[in-house]
């Protein structure tokens, strides 16, 4: 997840190019019409055009509201309240459905039209040459916002509203803390299973349980071994900000129902238990094709 800050950091949006923007910011306002029934002639040009603008009053309301963001790209301030407002018209496009290429497209004539006509006020060579930059960083910056509101992943999330965005943060912290807290209890864990482990190494050497039972409860406390070091590697990735496979969870749990199931089937009585165990297996063996399916 990616604040409002770490954007412009990414882009190295800074104070200079604020004011690069702002030197054209008059040249926006005086343009804005003329730009706008540019715009609209383009768009025209798309296949499902009257699908999204068909309707006059929705083309009007468009039209300010698209008229109000090309002049914000230069007089805007570039806080928090500004790239909610972008994200705002992100969702507000994928909710409809609107195609991708469509958004990027008329980014693209955006760009044209800026680099053709509004970059003509700056004064020298010079100054063009940097404001282009500027105005490059802004709309890249639009285009990653406004574009990353359709994919789920790897999105760049700024919170709708400023207590959203305190709620996301506290949220993470307590979340990293619990992330931290999961692999000691884990660590301790696998020391826990490794004792069970040397205990069970030590009983079979004393003699003081059957060859067969030690070597099955050996075999089990190397399976869960095994899996929970797994578990540790894959909560290890998610501190480090990857995505945390659950798939894991259904394997340590069926880990632990085998080591049960071998212990279980050495003894003479304990034959319901074994059926019951092996049909959870089953169930859990189930959920974890359809989750390594699904994941495919
Ligand atoms: C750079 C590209 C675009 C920008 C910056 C932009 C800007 C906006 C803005 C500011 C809004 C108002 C959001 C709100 O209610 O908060 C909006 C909504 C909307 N946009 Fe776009 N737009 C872009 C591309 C397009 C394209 C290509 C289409 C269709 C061909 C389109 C169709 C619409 C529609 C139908 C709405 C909802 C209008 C309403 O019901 O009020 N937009 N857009």
């Amino acid at each position: 997840m990616e604040s409002y800050e770490s954007i412009k950091k990414i882009y190295n949006f800074n104070e200079v190019d604020k004011g690069n923007l702002e030197s054209l910011c008059t040249a926006a306002k005086q343009n804005a019409d003329k730009f706008a029934d540019l715009l609209y002639e383009f768009m025209s040009t798309f296949t499902n055009y009257n699908k999204f603008l068909g309707n006059t009053e929705v083309r009007k309301r468009h039209r300010e509201r698209f008229k109000a963001w090309f002049i914000e790209l230069f007089c805007g301030k570039y806080d928090e309240d500004y790239f909610i407002r972008v994200q705002k018209i992100g969702h507000v496009h994928a909710d409809m459905g609107l195609p991708t290429h469509y958004v990027s497209a008329t980014m693209s004539f955006v760009r044209n039209y800026i680099h053709q006509t509004i970059l003509l006020s700056c004064p020298s060579e010079e100054e063009r040459k940097n404001c282009r930059e500027s105005v490059d960083k802004i709309l890249d910056i639009n285009l990653d916002i406004l574009t990353s509101s359709y994919v789920d992943e790897n999105k760049i999330y700024i919170a709708r509203t400023k207590i959203e965005n305190k709620i996301v943060k506290i949220s993470e912290k307590i979340s990293y803390y619990f992330d931290i807290a999961l692999v000691v209890a884990l660590v301790f864990t696998t020391f826990m299973i490794f004792v069970l482990f040397i205990s069970d190494i030590y009983n079979f050497l004393r003699s003081a349980s059957s060859f067969e039972n030690s070597v099955i409860n050996i075999l089990g406390a190397m399976l869960i071994i095994w899996t929970i070091r797994e578990l540790l590697e894959e909560e290890l990735k998610r501190l480090k900000g990857k995505k945390f496979a659950l798939n894991i969870f259904i394997s340590l749990a069926m880990a632990a129902m085998l080591r049960k199931i071998l212990i279980f089937s050495l003894e003479p009585h304990n034959s319901t238990e074994v059926i019951v165990l092996g049909f959870l297996v089953l169930i859990l063996g189930i959920v974890y094709w359809l989750m390594n399916k699904s994941s495919n």
